[in-house]
């Protein structure tokens, strides 16, 4: 029987705090689609501020945070995104800017540090006298951090550039920054720089920050009053959501600082599989994502050290037969991270053993 769990699918999984329990508890509610709950109020004003933006809103989700950020600066159908090939808009968010809001995205190929190269971005803008044929661009979208390349940081200076192409061409600039404050952190850049470039960001507090529900997206009043009007539309007005709010305050005064803490114990682990014989961590670990890929040769696979670990009560993700995930949150400690270290030694030795090497 499992009487230890490390659960290292995702940052998505942590349990609030007693601190965000008690605000929850105690949190000072209205209606919210009325226009008059004060904690939601407070937690987007604090949001907006941090950000260095006008004016927040709280969303259910992070998914709901870009279609609604998407959708609000492509408001006209037949618009068209640039963003990056491997990003979450563009992979894993049932292709809801297209379904939803008529937006057609323009893939661009994401480097391995998530950046996209900027000719490339700059090529991708379509030519406005040929809108007889084209869709017309409106938006580039950026994430920091880019998970599916690791958890790799896009550094001010980048994503300036970035802007200043979308102001030359006359378009808006959204960053996916779900994990915004992890990339704040790993640069030690303070998270309204790394985002003054941006038209809006969607920012989560369920991720590493450790509340149990909801996003914020952040940008200029009349974008904001556009945004929430649209998240109406889709389903996402909340009465009593200070609720959810208080927890959100909670998680930016207590768990921003624990972030760093997460990027050391995920290069404590990394550092450790790169020891083991068949195992390679994949690119630099600037934050909290590893990318484990298992080599050829190793006579293993991706879903045989899952199982293997599972029965040790270690949770991590399958990306594919020879590539594994694993996510830091503030809820894994040292010894769980030691723990994990020599699960994997046992799980990878088992196999090669099991097959003669
Ligand atoms: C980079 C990124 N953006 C957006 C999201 C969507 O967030 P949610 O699961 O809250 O919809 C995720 C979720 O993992 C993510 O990793």
């Amino acid at each position: 029987m499992v009487t230890r769990v490390v659960d290292l699918r995702s940052d998505t999984v942590t349990k609030p705090t007693e601190a965000m329990r008690a605000a929850m508890a105690s949190a000072e509610v209205g209606d919210d689609v009325l226009g008059n709950d004060p904690t939601a109020f407070h937690l987007e004003a604090e949001m907006a501020k941090i950000m260095g933006k006008e004016a927040a809103l709280f969303v259910p989700s992070g998914t709901m945070g870009n279609l609604i950020s998407v959708l609000t600066h492509c408001d006209i159908r037949g618009s068209e995104v640039i963003l990056g090939d491997k990003c979450h808009i563009h992979i894993y968010e049932n292709g809801g800017i297209a379904t939803i809001g008529g937006v057609h995205p323009r893939p661009v190929k994401n480097n391995d540090d998530g950046t996209m190269d900027i000719d490339l971005i700059e090529a991708a803008i379509r030519d406005p006298r040929r809108e007889i044929v084209y869709p017309t661009t409106r938006l580039i979208c950026l994430e920091n951090t880019h998970a599916n390349s690791g958890g790799r940081c896009l550094s001010a200076e980048y994503t300036d550039r970035v802007g200043e192409v979308a102001k030359k061409h006359g378009l808006k600039l959204h960053i996916d920054g779900a994990r915004i404050f992890n990339a704040s952190v790993a640069l030690g850049v303070p998270v309204d720089r790394l985002v003054r470039a941006a038209d809006s960001v969607s920012v989560c507090i369920s991720k590493g920050l450790g509340a149990p529900v909801g996003s914020v997206i952040v940008g200029s009043k009349s974008f904001i009053t556009k945004a929430r009007r649209l998240r109406k539309t889709l389903g996402g007005g909340m009465r009593q959501v200070g609720i959810l709010c208080a927890a959100g305050l909670v998680a930016l005064q207590d768990n921003v600082g624990k972030l760093e803490n997460d990027h050391k114990k995920a290069r404590t682990l990394a550092d450790g599989l790169n020891q083991i014989k068949g195992l390679r961590v994949d690119g630099p670990v600037e934050t909290n994502i590893v990318y484990i890929e298992i080599e050829e040769g190793s006579h293993t696979n991706a879903g045989k050290i899952c199982k293997e670990l599972e029965d040790r009560g270690i949770l991590l993700m399958r990306e594919s037969l020879s590539r594994l995930r694993v996510v830091f949150h503030h809820q894994i400690s040292a010894s769980d991270v030691q723990y994990t270290l020599s699960c994997f030694q046992q799980a990878v030795k088992g196999v090669q053993t099991e097959n003669g090497n």
